[in-house]
């Protein structure tokens, strides 16, 4: 099988440094996408179980684990990470040697046309990782009222135009519903200045992607459901993309490994809480891999140690 075709997994051999797989040791991966990271775990002697909310990835890994003799040493499960303690629990498994989250969205959800995740291709507004998922991006460009979209583009896309944006998008509705990526692309690029860096619809496509799939939702939560099942000594590792998923996870990382979280003014500690974990240095892809994977550019890995 052709092992970059599907997604080229960003950080590998940080990741399974960090990690330190023991043989018949049980990871956690919520973000299986082409399954680079958890093969290569599963290769280093380590049992997987994994997440995917796409069913494109749960079968196209499945099969790549099954080819690469892996059968027996993984379990993959079509659902949300944010459900890791009741996908545990119904495995019966009370504690884990390691967890990875490489957040965001795979090459093979980008390059597929029929995703409607990219401007780059004339699809169907659709931007949903999972297929039976109820709210599609066509929704919301359609249906939402004026000023939520614009406090959305705001929000999730950091897009200074989100106004001008949204005025377009109304003017262009109130003829007729927006219906691809392509028609989109295009009412944004007509609305704001040339940029000299990045396509103008790359803020509005993120902040509507993010939506769709309730990305930043919930993720601190997720991460300390995992370490809660993390034995002593063991990992997490969170690969994040743009600076609003890597703050959630570099706060909820923060506050897993500080003790005292009580305001700096009170002269004793009377929230008793207790750090569970150490944080590890952040890392960014190495010069050899920034040269030959362009979306490790934006990549930051975070990792916290179980105390
Ligand atoms: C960056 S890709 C992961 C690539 C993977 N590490 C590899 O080596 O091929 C992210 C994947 O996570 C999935 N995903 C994103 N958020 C998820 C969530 N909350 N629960 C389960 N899967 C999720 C996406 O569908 C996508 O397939």
């Amino acid at each position: 099988m052709n092992e970059s075709f599907y997604h080229t997994p960003v950080m590998l051999n940080e990741v399974i440094d960090a990690l330190q797989v023991k043989r018949d040791g049980i990871y956690f991966d919520g973000t299986l996408g082409g399954g680079g990271h958890s093969l290569a775990i599963m290769q280093a002697g380590g049992k997987v179980i994994a997440t995917d909310l796409d069913s494109d990835a749960t079968e196209y890994a499945s099969k790549r684990f099954d080819y690469a003799g892996m059968g027996g040493r993984y379990k993959i499960v079509h659902d949300n990470f944010k459900n890791f303690t009741d996908i545990t629990d119904e495995l019966g498994i009370s504690e884990i040697d390691g967890a990875l989250l490489d957040l965001g969205v795979s090459s093979h959800q980008f390059d597929e046309p029929a995703r409607g995740f990219s401007y780059q291709h004339d699809a169907e507004l659709d931007m949903r990782m999972d297929k039976s998922g109820k709210l599609t991006a066509e929704d919301i460009v359609n249906d939402w009222p004026t000023d939520k979209l614009i406090r959305l583009l705001y929000r999730y896309g950091e897009e200074n135009f989100a106004p001008r944006i949204v005025h377009a998008i109304e003017r262009a509705r109130n003829k007729g519903r927006i219906k691809t990526t392509g028609e989109l692309a295009a009412i944004i690029a007509s609305s704001v200045p040339y940029r000299k860096s990045g396509h103008p619809a790359k803020k509005t496509f993120q902040a509507l992607r993010i939506e769709v799939n309730g990305e930043l939702d919930g993720l601190g939560e997720a991460a300390d459901a995992i370490v809660r099942k993390l034995k002593s000594g063991s990992r997490l590792c969170i690969i994040t993309f743009h600076s609003l998923e890597d703050k959630i996870i570099k706060n909820a990382f923060r506050l897993l490994s500080t003790d005292c979280i009580c305001d700096k003014s009170l002269p004793v500690c009377v929230c008793g809480h207790k750090a569970s974990t150490k944080q590890l240095k952040a890392l960014r892809a190495g010069k050899e891999e920034l040269e030959e994977n362009n979306r490790s550019h934006s990549a930051t890995l975070r990792i916290v140690e179980k105390l």
